[in-house]
């Protein structure tokens, strides 16, 4: 049994998910994480509202609300939506908690301790339209490294570079065209990067054998050659920094949202009853820690945080030898894009995911979304292979082939599984291979190639067509009803392999199914709201999932002849239509 601790970005509360987010991964963290606890293994899922920052400070300014109002509106969307989508957190939190800042407060002061912070003059862009030290992300300018003329003043989306904002060409104001920006100093807590650089190139010497070797070398480009950088801001919504004196600055919002996949882990041992079980991942360097993200966060997870990690070294109150575990896999995803350009709301388009999945229903949209995850280039939505898809592959090959066998069943057999006689070769060969599928699919979940592993399952549910289509037992029936019996046994023992192996997909299909054929327990564990309470009387709203039910394991077995089926058999897959103006 393994410790896997999957790991996803943490979304900025101030805007709703849209598909493009739920494709590049919040989906795919969640098909693996429910593929390994089907495996057996100990998994824990986290994240939580990105709550401060600029970003969160830019919306309220526009919307003439307070930064919390802001981010509470749209934690308890991101809640509402991945539990609609069955995004099953094991704890989904914020980074305005108690627990968070403390954390944040501590991590300050061992990198302080341990001497990789040191306080600088800094050379900032100031608006003089504005009277303030303009953030990062209000700058917009000419990418130094690309040429890009729309880079920000934190990062170029063309090429990834991560940025300052005194290192563009051509500085100006994003929201002021005519504001007038200056230099001027103002004192910050500097990162000593360049003295975590030799730790931070160890640790990823040995990725080659498994990570993509763009991401690696990209990494390693980065740590090679880069520089101190700002620890702190001058802003007050954020982690204020644990020096006297020093009001007004806080953690830079990036350091700190990084330190929440510590956090949270903190946090969820704590409502689990087991106050120390974060240990377990974070200081077990066997436990494998995984990090979804998408690819404008890459070098923030495979440089950054390991160089946070390692600059810290543990939480021990006297210096001890533990250390940290690091990243064990950081799957980058491409982006999925809206005909050909990144998404944006002025498109007209709603394609929000609450919206898609109160419309068409999880599954529809996981299905999609899964087989065009974005994991080795950009995908792109598109309506009529979102109906398509639904249509020709998630209703027609495994919808009604469940209809098509447990109709039958309720039909001729009294709504039992009936008791089959003795294979024959073709009976043997679907089940080889039906066996055989949870070793093969699961090599390929394993290696987070997702979409080949759903491939590979509609292939498998294709072959299971064909041996019905050929073996016929609606014809059987007529003339031998023993043979049909063993027939619909043998499709129906496919059939429950099968909604195995769709379960990490599409996993609300696969309970209903399951209870179809007569199952009364869940594969999964149940997701649910916790209001958590804080000492001064402040609650927050967590996502968490209960899994003392499930039962669902990774590997074949065969259903019990005369397990009756759960009532009559209707179809679970609806057609799509998409309005013509859409497709
Ligand atoms: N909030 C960031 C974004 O939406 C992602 C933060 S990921 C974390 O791009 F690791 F830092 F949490
Ligand atoms: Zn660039």
């Amino acid at each position: 049994m393994e410790d896997i601790l999957v790991c996803l970005a943490w979304p900025y509360a101030n805007g709703d998910l849209h598909v493009g987010h739920i494709a590049g991964c919040y989906l795919p963290a969640d098909i693996f994480a429910r593929y390994q606890r089907l495996k057996g293994n100990r998994v824990v899922m986290l994240s939580g509202s990105d709550a401060h920052g600029t970003p969160i400070v830019v919306k309220a300014d526009k919307e003439g609300k307070t930064p919390r109002e802001v981010f509470e509106y749209y934690h308890q969307r991101f809640i509402e939506t991945q539990l609609k989508l069955g995004i099953s957190y094991d704890l989904f939190t914020h980074t305005d908690t108690q627990n968070h800042i403390a954390l944040g407060q501590e991590m300050f002061r061992r990198l302080l301790k341990n001497g990789y912070l040191y306080p600088e003059k800094q050379k900032q862009l100031y608006s003089e339209r504005q009277g303030k030290f303009l953030p990062d992300r209000l700058v917009e300018g000419t990418c130094p490294m690309c040429g890009y003329e729309r880079a920000r003043g934190d990062q170029c989306d063309q090429c990834g570079a991560l940025l300052d904002g005194t290192q563009l060409i051509n500085p100006r104001s994003r929201n002021y065209p005519d504001d007038v920006l200056t230099i001027r100093e103002s004192e910050q807590y500097m990162w000593n990067l360049p003295a975590l650089r030799d730790a931070v190139l160890a640790y990823l010497a040995d990725k080659d054998s498994y990570w993509r070797s763009t991401v690696t070398e990209f990494s390693r480009s980065y740590a090679r050659t880069m520089e101190p950088r700002a620890f702190t801001r001058d802003l007050t919504w954020g982690i204020p920094i644990p020096v006297e004196g020093a009001e007004g600055k806080c953690i830079y919002v990036w350091w700190e949202a990084l330190l929440g996949y510590l956090s949270a882990t903190i946090e969820w041992a704590k409502l689990v009853g087991q106050p120390e079980a974060w240990e377990s991942f974070w200081y077990n360097p066997n436990a494998k820690i995984y990090n979804f993200i998408g690819k404008d966060n890459i070098l923030f997870h495979t440089v950054l945080w390991p160089a946070i990690l390692i600059g810290m070294r543990n939480l021990d109150e006297e210096d001890s030898p533990r250390r940290f575990t690091l990243p064990y896999d950081v799957p980058a995803n491409q982006y999925l894009n809206l005909g050909g350009q990144k998404f944006s709301k002025s498109l007209g388009v709603s394609l929000e995911a609450l919206d898609l999945t109160h419309k068409f229903g999880p599954d529809a949209l996981r299905f999609y979304l899964s087989s065009i995850l974005p994991e080795t280039r950009d995908a792109d939505w598109s309506w009529t292979e979102f109906a398509q898809r639904n249509n020709s592959e998630l209703l027609a090959k495994w919808g009604n082939l469940i209809l098509r066998v447990l109709s039958q069943i309720w039909r001729n057999f009294e709504g039992r599984i009936p008791k089959p006689e003795a294979f024959t070769a073709s009976d043997h060969a679907l089940l080889e291979r039906v066996d055989a599928a949870f070793d093969q699919i699961g090599a390929k979940l394993d290696a987070v190639r997702l979409r080949e592993a759903l491939f590979d399952t509609l292939e498998l549910a294709t072959a299971v067509n064909q041996y019905l289509d050929h073996e016929a037992p609606w014809k059987t029936i007529k003339t031998d009803r023993a043979r049909a019996g063993t027939q619909l046994y043998v499709a129906a023992c496919a059939i429950d392999a099968l909604t195995l192996l769709f379960a990490p997909f599409t996993p609300h299909l696969s309970e209903a199914a399951r209870k179809q054929l007569g199952y009364t327990t869940p594969i999964f564990g149940e997701q649910y709201v916790q209001t958590v309470e804080e000492a001064g009387g402040y609650t927050h709203d967590v996502l968490r999932y209960d899994a003392s039910r499930a039962s669902g394991r990774w590997a074949p077995s065969r259903l019990a002849p005369g397990q009756p089926l759960g009532g009559e058999p209707r179809g679970l897959v609806q057609r799509i239509e998409v309005p013509a103006e859409l497709g």
